[in-house]
């Protein structure tokens, strides 16, 4: 089956032992989370577990490090056997791919080095932490610095790809990571407005607001900010504060008093009900001035579509890490007293409200245009 995989066109760098990993390699690797470490027991028996893993420079070489952290575990972070087994012989691999349905896209890079633990207060041991804690939000909550970090150095790398991809700068980049679960992940996101009650853990929360930052901005001045709104006071306190305001509108548009406050206790519902609400404002203090109105505007609408860049990165990686999220337009309509109850700067313009939580049910998707629906024109 392995051999099927593996076009014969192919392309792999360095077979057998393999060299320094190229630039491209070392941007794949940083690119996925999750890669399966080899090692071997004394007898020669393999074991291979899955690990969280970044990289840092140590005397200017790559080393790959891998915390023995809090994850649920049968036995104590010396007594792993992939701990056991480093100290017998440092000899590991570390093996990192991509599986998508279109072979093409099928891509692995494989490190083969020498491990080891490094202690902390030895050096590097703060970098690799402070990394570690930079790639995956989780460690942030959790104790590594206390422990050693596997480090893998003297690095070897191999790599190939479906699409004859290689690694030494040829034509073809090495494919961008995760495909698969890109495509997964946008496909899957939906509009989500009932949520359980279980409380939205932090770290997912700061991730999904780190990803919207890596949103394209104007002049990558990134013109938005978040505001979390979790205790229940204060989500009651802005649903009081808004209900006025939908009032008079749904009363404008000619609304029934029964329709009205059936709509007004839905909306107050939404807002309490959802264990937490992240609210995106535009801030466009730090883009261009411009002594005309006309560019002035495209200044803003920019900073607008950036916004709205900004919540969708924040929306996938929500969704990503399990949780669910629902878009809802009411602060435009009251920005003012958006700012008020919440006590956001002048400056801040409330645009949105994301409701996040686990979705309480499977919403009804709506369904999307084809695809020749979409083009408009390709000549
Ligand atoms: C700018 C914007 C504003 C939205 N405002 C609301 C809203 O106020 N209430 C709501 O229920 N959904 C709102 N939505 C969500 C859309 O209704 C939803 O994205 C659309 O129906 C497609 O469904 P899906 O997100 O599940 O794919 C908004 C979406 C966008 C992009």
């Amino acid at each position: 089956m392995v051999a099927e995989i593996a076009p014969s066109t192919a392309t792999a760098s360095g077979q057998g032992g393999g060299q320094s990993p190229s630039a491209a390699e070392l941007a794949y690797l940083d690119g996925h989370r999750v890669g399966r470490l080899a090692t071997v027991d004394g007898q020669g028996a393999p074991s291979v577990v899955p690990i969280c893993f970044t990289r840092i420079d140590l005397a200017g070489e790559p080393v790959i490090v891998s915390a023995l952290d809090d994850k649920p575990k049968r036995v104590d972070g010396r007594e792993l056997a992939r701990v056991r087994n480093i100290e017998r012989n440092p000899t590991v691999t570390l093996l990192v791919d991509d599986y998508v349905e279109e072979w093409a896209g099928l891509s692995w890079v494989r490190v083969r080095g020498a491990a080891r633990l490094i202690e902390p207060g030895e050096s590097g041991h703060t970098d690799a932490v402070a990394a570690l804690r930079e790639k995956y939000a989780q460690y942030r909550a959790m104790p590594i610095e206390e422990r050693p970090v596997v480090a893998i150095g003297d690095l070897r790398a191999s790599s190939w790809s479906g699409s004859g991809a290689r690694s030494d700068g040829g034509e073809h980049p090495l494919p961008r990571p995760g495909v698969e679960e890109l495509e997964a992940t946008i496909a899957g996101r939906r509009s989500v407005r009932a949520f359980d009650p279980r409380p939205v853990p932090r770290p997912l929360v700061e991730a999904a607001i780190a990803a919207a930052g890596w949103a394209p901005s104007p002049h990558g001045r990134q013109p938005w900010r978040f505001a979390v709104v979790e205790t229940a006071d204060r989500r009651a306190s802005l649903a009081e504060a808004m209900a006025a305001t939908w009032r008079e509108q749904l009363d404008l548009d000619g609304q029934d008093a029964a329709t009205v406050a059936h709509r007004l206790g839905r909306s107050r519902e939404r807002l309490t009900t959802a264990p937490l609400l992240i609210v995106p404002c535009l801030y466009l203090e730090d883009l261009d001035v411009y002594p005309d109105l006309a560019r002035q505007e495209a200044e803003r609408t920019m900073a607008i579509q950036s916004l709205g860049a900004a919540v969708q990165n924040l929306l996938l990686s929500l969704y990503a890490s399990g949780l669910d999220a629902g878009w809802m337009c009411a602060p435009l309509f009251c920005p003012d007293v958006v700012r008020r109850s919440l006590g956001l700067a002048e400056a801040l313009d409330p645009h949105a409200l994301i409701a996040v939580g686990f979705a309480a049910k499977d919403p009804v998707r709506r369904p999307r245009l084809p695809l020749d629906d979409l083009i408009v024109g390709w000549e």
